[in-house]
């Protein structure tokens, strides 16, 4: 086989990927791991930049989101009993769409079928060779066949735990890594949401998120020990810690009702720099993680997405190779703002195994500038809403 640029992975970072160069008339393969049911059951986060809407909507994938998308022009953080507000809309000129992940990735399946270009589902022993000459080429196995895709390039969308950014010698990549001391318990519930906005809660027991994905369908979360497992939290021990860490006005209102999913999820921060090598391009997870508090994940690989499809549409439509070459350098400096973000956001509202007094007064301190200087809810608007790309 053989193909312009190979796509190592079928998740949202690959699909859209694979979506805005089809529609640039640049052809691709996408060879993804799992079966399209596991690829859809994995959870995912349900806030969206407006960056991320704009690049479906461009792609011909937006039709669905623009529907069913809910705009939220602010969010709530908690700290104990008291509250504030930070509104986007006025401090950062414009909301986030509250829209499930998941949704983005099974609108960017259906437009992949759509397209007829090839997706090969369940294929494993997927090599990378030759990244460093002009002629890198895949090998990998399908239906107990080995198989060939020669290409001009490879765009690794394969996630923390795929190959790609494996195929970087070590000695050319270097990885910084911040593990946390807690994970974060979540469930679905089909119950209306505990408020019309976000709700991050930290409280004396921990951080706690009350999140949506429609109006009967709702997402929680608390903050649990690193080593906690999900069979010792009865549904009804999650509802009783989730009121526990929330304001009286909205533990008291607090709709309940039964679990249709439950997981534990462990927090990481991680980059690899450079996010390219030879022909290889790391995009999304393969090349860096986020912990959740800020729902950066997707939103931080949607401008990964953004920067490759430019520098490959130059490449081909214009004969130039310098956005490619600049690609890792351009991502990177916002991939390290987005670990900011998350790093802070996360520090701000969890209660750390360690924590000292005066750590308890920096994160009183920080909500304090937060609820009494608009400069700092700026800084967090801007942030949250998505930097530019
Ligand atoms: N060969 C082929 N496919 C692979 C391989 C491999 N060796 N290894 C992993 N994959 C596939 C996985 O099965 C997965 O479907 O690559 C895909 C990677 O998808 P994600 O892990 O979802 O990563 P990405 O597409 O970058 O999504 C980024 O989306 O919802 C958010 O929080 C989520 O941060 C994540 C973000
Ligand atoms: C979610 O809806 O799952 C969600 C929302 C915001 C976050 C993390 C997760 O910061």
């Amino acid at each position: 086989m053989r193909t312009q640029v190979a796509i190592i992975g079928g998740g949202p970072s690959g699909l859209l990927l694979g979506q805005i160069l089809h529609k640039a008339g640049i052809d691709t393969i996408i060879l993804e791991r799992q079966s399209r049911d596991h690829v859809l059951s994995r959870i995912r986060a349900g806030v969206l930049e407006q960056g991320l809407v704009d690049l479906m909507t461009q792609a011909g994938v937006g039709d669905r989101l623009a529907r069913d998308g809910i705009p939220h022009h602010g969010t709530i953080l908690t700290h104990d009993e008291k509250e504030l507000r930070i509104d986007f809309t006025r401090h950062a000129g414009r909301p986030v769409i509250v829209y499930g992940q998941t949704e983005v990735t099974r609108d960017l399946y259906a437009a992949r079928d759509a397209s007829g270009a090839p997706i090969l589902h369940e294929v494993s022993d997927v090599e990378l060779h030759d990244l460093d000459s002009d002629r890198p080429h895949v090998r990998f196995t399908q239906n107990g066949k080995s198989q060939r895709i020669d290409c001009d390039y490879i765009a690794g969308c394969d996630g923390f735990h795929g190959v790609s950014r494996q195929s970087i010698p070590s000695e050319k990549r270097r990885e910084f890594e911040k593990t946390y001391p807690f994970g974060w318990l979540g469930i679905l519930s089909e119950t209306p949401p505990a408020h019309h906005e976000l709700i991050y809660a930290n409280s004396g027991r921990g951080f706690a998120l009350c999140s949506m994905r429609n109006p009967m369908l709702s997402r929680y979360y608390v903050q649990c020990r690193v080593d906690d497992h999900v069979d010792n939290w009865t549904d009804q021990a999650f509802w009783d810690e989730l009121r526990h860490r929330l304001p009286s006005q909205y533990a008291d209102t607090l709709v309940t009702g039964p679990s249709i999913e439950k997981s534990i999820a462990p927090l990481r921060s991680f980059v690899c720099e450079p996010m390219q090598y030879g022909r290889l391009f790391l995009c999304g997870d393969a090349a860096h993680i986020v912990p959740p508090t800020g729902a950066k994940g997707l939103n931080a690989a949607a401008a990964d997405v953004f920067y490759l499809s430019d520098a490959l549409q130059r490449r081909y439509l214009d004969q130039d190779v310098q956005a490619l070459e600049g690609y890792s350098a351009r991502a990177l400096a916002r991939v390290w703002k987005i670990e900011r973000f998350s790093w802070w956001m996360t520090s701000l509202l969890h209660r750390f195994p360690d924590q000292s007094e005066f750590d308890l007064r920096m994160q009183q301190t920080e909500m304090a500038m937060l609820a009494e200087d608009n400069r700092a809810k700026h800084t967090l608007a801007l942030s949250y809403v998505g930097l530019p790309y």
